[in-house]
């Protein structure tokens, strides 16, 4: 899809929903979720967060969110049970309720991003006791878990060690045993998929939740929201060279945000031109296309109206 395209469908992005009689409400920064007893709805928005902070919407975001989330869903069902029921327009996905950990179980296969950030500083949020002179993107031995505490709306995650997760009761023993090591199971399905098409999956998180003391896997998987990608060609000469990899996900933005408008998610965030919106949308659609080996598309218009229409047709309303 070209930014013409792209740049005709800024006027009919997603900001927000209204289906009462889909159940009750909770908007997060991305999906607008509705419960009805067991029965979760999420509609993806076209709503782009970055530092916790919901900072504009890029056209198409949510179907190729919602789709990505899909893909990968389906191609791990067998590696960990997943909460998904069914997708009746591509932004929305009918999901069983789970009792969600109040933890986001980041798995990262390179030091970058925060990580990076806190080892150049000399902290160790996470006890990993990683070894000295390391470099920025260098690839570890093999996967970790850098596991942080979901916040509220508004709040910032926090990082926690393993031992602080059960120790604060946010899981029993167990349940982190289990959960860590469907997340790392995950992490290599990704890691093998992605390599095969040509790409990296840098980092992720995950969420987990129980339903009758079954853990199953919710919200999003490995999307450009939840994970970093890198093109694999040429990856390592980059690392050597000291270069910045080539990214398919929101670190375009972050670093947009960082370098262009000295934000870093203190103070009032800025408006994003309509160029910076097509270009990450251009992002999100390339992500779409290398992960999935598709070709994207969509109809121009009114993406309220194509879901109101689809969840009609499912009789959700
Ligand atoms: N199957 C599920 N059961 C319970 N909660 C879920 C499930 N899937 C997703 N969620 C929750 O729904 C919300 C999805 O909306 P999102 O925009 O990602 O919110 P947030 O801003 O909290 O990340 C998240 O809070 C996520 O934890
Ligand atoms: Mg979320």
């Amino acid at each position: 899809m070209d930014a013409t395209t792209l740049t005709k469908q800024l006027p009919f992005t997603l900001t927000g929903t209204d289906f009462p009689a889909l159940g009750e409400k909770y908007r997060g920064k991305v999906r607008d979720t509705y419960r009805q007893g067991d029965r979760l709805v999420l509609i993806t928005t076209d709503r782009l967060s970055a530092f916790d902070h919901i900072l504009t919407t890029l056209p198409f975001k949510g179907d190729l969110l919602n789709q990505m989330a899909h893909f990968w869903f389906q191609k791990t069902a067998q590696v960990v049970k997943n909460h998904v029921l069914d997708m009746p327009d591509p932004c929305v996905t009918v999901a069983r309720r789970a009792d969600p950990f109040a933890i986001e179980f980041v798995v990262r296969a390179h030091l970058t991003g925060s990580l990076w950030r806190d080892y150049e500083a000399g902290k160790d949020p996470y006890a990993l006791g990683l070894p000295k002179g390391m470099k920025k993107d260098q690839a570890f031995d093999r996967a970790i878990l850098t596991p942080s505490t979901k916040a509220q709306l508004g709040a910032h995650d926090e990082p926690i060690s393993a031992a602080q997760v059960v120790q604060r009761g946010l899981a029993s023993a167990r349940d982190w045993q289990r959960a860590s090591e469907a997340a790392l199971a995950l992490f290599a399905a990704g890691q093998a998929q992605a390599k095969s098409r040509g790409l990296i999956l840098v980092d992720t998180k995950y969420e987990f939740g129980l339903i009758k003391d079954e853990l199953i896997l919710i919200d999003e998987m490995h999307t450009p929201d939840s994970s970093r990608f890198w093109v694999a060609e040429g990856w390592e000469s980059r690392f050597r060279e000291g270069k910045p990899q080539v990214m398919l996900d929101k670190e375009n933005l972050r670093q947009w945000l960082i370098t262009e408008r000295g934000f870093s998610g203190q103070g009032t965030p800025p408006a994003i031109p309509d160029e910076v919106r097509v270009s990450l949308a251009q992002t999100y659609v390339t992500a779409y296309e290398r992960i999935t080996g598709l070709t994207f598309s969509a109809e121009i218009g009114d993406v309220r109206a194509r879901i109101e229409a689809n969840l009609r047709r499912a009789k959700l309303i």
